[in-house]
């Protein structure tokens, strides 16, 4: 199997109600699993045979082998 399919990362939530969510390897690309996390809360992963994607969704900092991310840097709204 693709090495790259073991990658781990990282997600910590910086406020309640962050969304983890899981997307399907292949032909179809589908949500399969929804992680709500709450303040503070950290998420450690794998993308797998079954998971290819990952959507953040809140304010949060994600730690990959690519550096880390952080979720809402500034307000795009203002
Ligand atoms: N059953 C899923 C899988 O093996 C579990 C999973 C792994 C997952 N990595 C994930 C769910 C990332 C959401 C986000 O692929």
């Amino acid at each position: 199997m693709d090495s790259t399919q073991h990658d781990y990362f990282v997600v910590k939530a910086k406020e309640n109600g962050v969304h983890v969510i899981g997307l399907t390897r292949g032909h179809d690309t589908k949500f399969h699993h929804t992680e709500k996390l709450d303040k503070n809360e950290v998420m450690f992963a794998q993308f797998t045979e079954h998971t290819s994607a990952v959507k953040v969704r809140g304010n949060a900092t994600i730690y990959t082998k690519y550096g880390v991310i952080e979720t809402n840097e500034k307000d795009e709204s203002s």
